[in-house]
């Protein structure tokens, strides 16, 4: 399947997601919910699928009395592959369509390499990369099946293209593997006309990583924004700095792009 020339479309169109069906893995907050509400703007029907059905469906009522779209919520495990066959097979059946899989849900703790257990780095890896395997493949079997394409997008992060800190080896390589399955499953899906993309914000406020922060003040281990983020670009990001990169990377905006990793990092790894 060849993608189309979009040359003479006019930009709004461009930008336009009219008519499209998305999931937003770990919607409820954060970066999640910033995604999820630039693709409801850009007039996508939006499911958020997170661990938290409470925060997801106040998050999907609030998206869909700002925008009037179509936004539902349900409770989605993306460690747990039958809850990402449900979410999946939900989106069809209340939109019609699945155009776009956002595989943004994650895990950030802070354990020293030498106490991390089998058990904790097991459970990173089961959330933060089998989880973007296991959805992206049901993602993209349903769009190979209605025909029409679609676009995959994973949120890595920085810490998928360097070491960080002390304290987040189990983080650093699921994100490392992120990157790389996004560039393999761009090449195994792109005859299907399924494009992906991966997303590598550098720090943004978020209430998961404030409360990452709080903790490790707590117990002396760190806890503070580093300097350097703030000075680059003049301040720390925000979650809609992410929102945006992602809604471009599901528009055709970026037809032409598959299998990179865009960095939304304000220069930290250049
Ligand atoms: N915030 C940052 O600075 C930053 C930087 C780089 C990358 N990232 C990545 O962005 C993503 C979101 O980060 P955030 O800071 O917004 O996180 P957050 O903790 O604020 O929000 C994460 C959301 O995911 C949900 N979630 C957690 N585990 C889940 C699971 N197993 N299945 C479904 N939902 C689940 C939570 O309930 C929550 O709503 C993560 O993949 C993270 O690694 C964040």
């Amino acid at each position: 399947m060849s993608i189309a020339d979009f040359t003479n479309t006019p930009l709004a169109d461009l930008v336009s997601l009219k008519g499209r069906g998305a999931v937003v893995t770990g919607g409820a907050q954060g970066l999640g919910f910033a995604m999820a509400s630039r693709l409801v703007e850009a007039g996508a029907s939006v499911l958020i699928g997170d661990l938290n059905l409470e925060l997801a469906t106040a998050a999907a009522q609030s998206l869909s009395e700002r925008f009037g779209n179509k936004v539902s919520a349900t409770r989605l495990d993306v460690a747990d592959t039958a809850t990402v066959i449900e979410a999946a097979d939900h989106a069809i059946a209340k939109y019609g369509a699945l155009d776009i899989w956002v595989n943004n849900a994650g895990v950030y703790p802070n354990t020293p390499l030498l106490d991390t257990t089998d058990e904790a780095w097991d459970r990173v890896m089961d959330i933060n990369l089998r989880g973007v395997f296991a959805s992206s493949r049901e993602a993209a079997r349903r769009m190979i099946s209605a025909n029409h394409g679609g676009v995959i997008i994973n949120v890595v992060s920085t810490a998928g293209f360097r070491g960080v800190a002390p304290g987040v080896a189990a983080y650093v390589a699921s994100k490392h593997g992120v990157r790389g399955l996004t560039r393999q499953m761009a090449i195994e899906l792109a005859p299907h006309g399924i494009r992906v993309l991966g997303v590598a914000p550098t720090f943004c406020t978020t209430e998961g990583n404030m409360a990452a922060l709080a903790a490790m003040a707590e117990r002396n281990v760190g806890g503070e924004i580093p300097a350097t983020l703030e000075s680059r670009l003049g301040r720390v990001g925000v979650p809609d700095d992410i929102g945006r990169v992602v809604l471009f990377c599901a528009s055709d905006m970026s037809a032409f792009m598959t299998g990179s990793t865009l960095l939304a990092d304000a220069g930290e790894v250049s």
